[in-house]
């Protein structure tokens, strides 16, 4: 039986329709996500002869040169290209969750605070695809991969000062007798959050150099702070939670676009712009989520990490331009790969940790080898060098199958810190 409607009942039903959907942002946002996973799908391979044209290409060094042929082009920083998809799903999307306070509710209701806050969210992820991109032009030092991120958080932090404004943080209950039960860190706060910058973008950085690894970890990350945030949005505060989630969806869907094509045997190199990109998206989320804490928690493997490449990072103990592990073409496997020194030109901190990591049996040692009987051998001060000094040589996916396994097992780990360890430090209110 048809139904057949008057004009003018026609035009209510459609706007009653169109503003349910509107006031679903996080629907409209999955949608745009989806969007922007398979555009990045279409285009990210047809930008790959415009990179190679352009002079951005690398080697993959951990694949077979058949004799007398040249080393396949492999398209660099093509996380570029994810980052602009994301910046555009991001564009459309900022008028969605404030559109009924702007239609409805009249100009005195808008909340003029958490649009700023949003603007500048995407102003420093906009600065750091920016920043990271010239660094893969340009091959920056890594002084300048420090002073980067400093720089694309200010805008943040700034916002941060004036909406927020409190820098008081709730001290952990064992410490409480010692500090009381507030502290108000004033500038140290802005300090942590500059840092917390820093070290998301430069720890995925360095936890790189085989296959899918960079775009793994950033896909594993991004899932499990949403699945936080799911979980979190029907507790106590969801507003953050509903927030972190505008940005993490959209990041999330090109990130899989970009790792499927990172993933063994890699079409594309991501590049240090999609790991500053990555970074800062985790930082801007939990900076303006307020759950820095928890989300460094997803960070274990990456702490671990640059916590144990620091004495290479500050140069107590020799750095090479790269530290991914050696590939071995005849067998087609990768197995630690070296840095080699005179134990009398370490100072004494680069002696200190040295002899720590061998103690501990973190580091492969091999003195005085051959007619250099003077230099020292050690295998470089990597995750992925220990998972092979753990495992044996290993065939490149294998390798990242296990970090993949590592941070998914992390992930485990802070959501168990997370729900049931934090009532030893905190009153976790439920
Ligand atoms: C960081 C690491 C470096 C590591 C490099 C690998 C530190 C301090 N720096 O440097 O040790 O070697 O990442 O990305 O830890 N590449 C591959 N296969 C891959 C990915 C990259 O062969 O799956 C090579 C390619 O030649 C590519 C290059 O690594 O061109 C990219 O290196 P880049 O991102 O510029 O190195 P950094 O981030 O400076
Ligand atoms: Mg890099």
């Amino acid at each position: 039986m048809a139904v057949y409607y008057s004009r003018s009942a026609e035009v209510p039903i459609i706007m009653e329709a169109l503003t349910n959907i509107l006031d679903q942002p996080l629907i409209i946002n999955a949608a745009l996500s989806l969007a922007g996973f398979i555009l990045a799908m279409v285009v990210l391979p047809r930008f790959y002869p415009l990179f190679i044209k352009a002079g951005l290409f690398g080697k993959d060094m951990s694949k077979r040169v058949p004799p007398g042929k040249e080393p396949v082009k492999v398209p660099e920083a093509l996380g570029v290209i994810a980052g602009a998809i994301f910046l555009c799903i991001m564009f459309l999307f900022i008028p969605i969750p404030f559109w009924r306070s702007w239609v409805v509710d009249g100009k005195e209701e808008f909340p003029h605070h958490e649009f700023v806050e949003f603007v500048a969210a995407l102003l420093s992820i906009c600065c750091m695809i920016f920043l990271g991109f010239a660094d893969d032009v340009l091959d920056l030092r890594w002084r300048h991969k420090l002073l980067l991120p400093t720089m694309a958080t200010l805008p943040l932090l700034m916002v941060y000062l004036v909406n927020f404004g409190s820098t008081t943080i709730i001290v952990p209950k064992p410490l409480q007798p010692l500090l009381g039960p507030a502290l108000n860190l004033g500038l140290l706060y802005f300090v942590y959050m500059g840092m917390l910058a820093v070290f998301c973008t430069n720890a995925i950085n360095i936890l790189a150099g085989i296959n899918g690894i960079e775009a793994g970890q950033s896909f594993i990350i991004g899932l499990s702070i949403m699945a936080f945030n799911f979980y979190e949005l029907t507790r106590k505060y969801p507003e953050s939670h509903q927030f972190s989630l505008y940005f993490l969806m959209p990041y999330t869907a090109v990130c899989a676009a970009i790792l499927y094509y990172n993933w063994y045997p890699s079409k594309l190199f991501v590049g240090d712009t999609f790991c500053y990109f990555s970074g800062m998206t985790f930082a801007v989320v939990g900076i303006l989520g307020h759950f820095s804490k928890t989300m460094l928690l997803f960070f274990i493997p990456q702490v671990f990490n640059f916590i144990f490449s620091v004495p290479q990072l500050f140069h107590f103990v020799p750095c090479p331009r790269h530290r991914l592990p050696r590939y071995n073409s005849k067998t087609d496997k990768l197995s630690m790969s070296y840095t080699k020194f005179k134990m009398k030109d370490l100072n004494i901190l680069g002696k200190t940790f040295f002899k720590l990591y061998w103690i501990l049996g973190l580091i492969d040692v091999r003195q005085g080898v051959g007619e250099d009987r003077e230099y020292v051998e050690c295998s470089n001060f990597t995750i992925l060098n220990l998972m092979l000094r753990i495992f044996g040589p290993l065939h490149e996916q294998t390798l990242t199958i296990i970090l993949m396994v590592i941070q998914i097992i992390g992930s485990c780990v802070a959501f168990f810190i997370r729900y049931k360890l934090a009532g030893v430090f905190y009153d976790v209110v439920e």
